[in-house]
């Protein structure tokens, strides 16, 4: 089961996140179409949706890496990237922008190492230049990090000398080191040879039991199943249908929904059987010649 509020009909205190009617138009292109969404501390809730239905758009207004065009989206109770003042909204500064993207924690598709530093300069690079983390500590928590996430024996290595997988885990690590309250992951194993999904999914899970609020666009059926508190579909920028993971995977209500997770599952067989042909092509190892 999942994080900490999965048997509680209605987790205690404010929302961690609240967005309220979060638009999005690119030019005259409406992407998200009024998002209405709580996430509550501690909470691990999976984004499900068809390509092109705003799943990275909304994780990157959250992270600010886009400026909403409606609604409103709050964290920790403050309104991101404007305040009000005198009954009026105000761009904040980018020094409190920054203030705010600092306690969120991004992991992408691509793991976006800088490649000319080692798994453990990339960890400790945000907290030594953004957190102005004394170096020696910051290299502390940096080999901390690198373990839990299974990968001390790495901390020398570069980008290029590691496995997807194991990039991907360091990227984990990275965002963890800001110590962020928040944790989004936009397709974290989407992009990674299928034998390195699991060690990933497995720091996402440890991560997951020990209390962080994560918001995770994936199609990992089965992680969304065993880890979120909660499923939520998005199709054409708004929310479908939403509830409990086991509701919304197993008896969607919404057509829609159903669709979509048909799709999905006959995509899932389709490389199943695919990869099962190709180990029957290589046949049994062959013997050593000499
Ligand atoms: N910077 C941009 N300028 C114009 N259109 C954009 C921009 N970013 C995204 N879009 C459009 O917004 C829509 C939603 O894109 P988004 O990347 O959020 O979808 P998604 O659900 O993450 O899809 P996928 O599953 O393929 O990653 C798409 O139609 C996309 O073309
Ligand atoms: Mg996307």
């Amino acid at each position: 089961m999942g994080g900490a509020v999965t048997s509680q009909s209605t987790p205690a205190g404010p929302p961690l996140v609240r967005a309220v009617n979060a638009i999005k138009e690119f030019g005259s292109t409406r992407v998200l179409d009024g998002i209405d969404l709580e996430v509550h501390r501690g909470e691990v809730v999976c984004l499900l949706g068809p390509s092109g239905s705003g799943k990275t758009t909304f994780l990157r207004l959250i992270n600010q890496m886009e400026r909403l065009t409606g609604g409103r989206i709050w964290v920790d109770g403050e309104l991101l990237g404007v305040e009000e003042r005198g009954g009026r909204l105000h761009v904040r500064k980018d020094r409190d922008i920054a203030r705010q993207r600092a306690r969120i924690g991004m992991v992408f598709q691509r793991f976006n190492l800088f490649p000319h530093m080692t798994a453990l300069e990339n960890v400790v690079e945000a907290p030594v230049h953004v957190k102005r983390m004394n170096p020696a500590e910051a290299r502390r928590q940096g080999l901390r990090l690198l373990e839990l996430v299974g990968l001390a024996e790495r901390a020398d290595y570069y980008p290029s000398q590691l496995s997807g997988g194991q990039q991907q885990r360091v990227a984990i690590a990275r965002a963890l080191a800001m110590e962020p309250e928040l944790m989004l992951f936009d397709e974290p194993t989407s992009a990674l040879d299928p034998e390195l999904v699991g060690e990933v999914l497995t720091v996402m899970r440890d991560l997951a039991d020990s209390g962080m609020t994560m918001i995770v666009v994936t199609h990992e059926m089965s992680f969304a199943r065993e880890v979120a508190d909660r499923v939520v579909f998005m199709d054409a920028g708004v929310v479908v249908e939403e509830g409990d993971p086991e509701q919304v995977l197993r008896s969607p209500r919404e057509p829609r929904t159903r669709a979509f997770l048909d799709r999905v599952r006959r995509e899932e067989q389709v490389l199943e059987q695919r990869a099962a042909r190709e180990l029957e092509d290589l046949g049994p190892e062959p013997s050593d010649p000499s």
